[in-house]
């Protein structure tokens, strides 16, 4: 079946998300971001999952109305199996066994990390797809791993965080700052106006192919409490180098660890996914290795690096063309390997 709508879902966070694509086209994208989050500085699993049972049936609809199409119409059902919160997960997967038995039609079960790469293969007008193999770096809130990806559905992990994920760091660094939650945008945005060398933080040592970021939280810690000590003033007079300098060592971490992966793999085909590909120092960073290390860099549309069910949609379309169809004694999985 060519022709095919796949109704995809996502709830494995705190994104309630739906879409519809139609062979690599993303018909609707609907997002319901949960606001909740920001008063606590971060996801709170109990509250997610609750609002994800409020959010789920609307945004659904949503996505089927914006795609201007009818239930019947849908082809199959992709939803996120995990890895994720467990109480956020069950919400979409109740829900999508469910309504797919209704219809009857078939169920996809789709892995969270693999669809932020296959996020790559939704078609956007003016950008080309990653050619086999690439290397993948999705960093997020959640996730900072590197990927070698051989085929759709041949994947292996080659270097991932052994504590905080790259997100994480911004957003902690930031609430050390005084930043509301997340912090990550705002500290690109004070970065574009500092000096990037004013101050130094450290970059912690692990296998080359990995990520650690707990260490670095510790360091602006005692580095901003030393300096307050000396100057109450010290954040609010020095945020943008303070935010610029951070970044910057972020950045070149993250550019690092990827120079590793290509001398290790012989890859020089670079796709990057996730909320923190945003970042204005990671995208200028990638621009450079093009010049510089004769890279080719993809970079997905925003809405397509966060959270999404357009990615989970693209999966389920994949999945759907070989007939990789889940039983509906499927379950949640709140940790999963490729
Ligand atoms: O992918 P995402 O929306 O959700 C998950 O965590 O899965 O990523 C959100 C993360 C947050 O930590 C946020 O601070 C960070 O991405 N982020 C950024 C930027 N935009 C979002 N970090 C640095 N610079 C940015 N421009
Ligand atoms: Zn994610």
């Amino acid at each position: 079946e060519n022709n095919c709508f796949i109704l995809g879902i996502e709830s494995s966070c705190d994104d309630t998300a739906a879409a519809v694509i139609n062979n690599g086209i993303v018909l609707s994208n609907v997002v319901a971001t949960q606001k909740i989050h920001e008063e606590y500085g971060g996801v709170v699993p109990e509250l997610a999952s609750r609002a994800h049972q409020q959010n789920i049936v609307p945004v659904v609809h949503q996505a089927l109305r914006k795609a201007n199409i009818d239930k019947n119409d849908v082809s199959a059902i992709a939803f996120t199996r995990g890895p994720g919160l467990m109480g956020s997960l069950l919400v979409g997967t109740s829900f999508s066994k469910s309504f797919a038995m209704g219809l009857k039609i078939p169920l996809v079960d789709v892995d969270h990390m693999q669809a932020h790469i296959l996020a790559h293969f939704i078609k956007v007008e003016g950008q080309t797809v990653p050619k086999f193999p690439f290397l993948a770096m999705t960093i997020s809130g959640g996730h900072t791993q590197i990927v070698k990806v051989t085929d759709y559905f041949s994947m292996e992990v080659i270097g991932q965080t052994i504590d905080d994920a790259v997100g994480e760091a911004f957003d902690k660094a930031g609430k050390i700052l005084g930043l509301p939650y997340p912090a990550g945008p705002l500290i690109d945005r004070y970065a574009k106006e500092g000096d990037p060398k004013r101050f130094k933080f450290p970059k912690p040592k692990v296998d080359p192919m990995d990520f650690s970021f707990s260490g670095l939280k510790t360091a602006v810690l005692y580095f901003v409490e030393r300096e307050v000590a000396k100057d109450p003033d010290f954040i609010s007079e020095n945020i943008e180098d303070i935010c610029a300098s951070l970044q910057f060592t972020i950045v070149s971490y993250l550019m690092d660890k990827l120079k590793n992966a290509v001398k290790h793999t012989g890859i020089k085909e670079i796709a990057i996914g996730g909320g923190v590909s945003a970042n204005s120092g990671i995208r200028n960073a990638l621009i450079l290795a093009r010049q510089k290390y004769g890279w080719t860099t993809h970079i997905p549309k925003f809405e397509y690096c966060t959270d999404n069910a357009a990615m989970i949609a693209m999966v389920g379309e994949l999945k759907f063309k070989k007939e990789m169809f889940a039983t509906n004694e499927v379950t949640a999985k709140a940790r999963m390997k490729f």
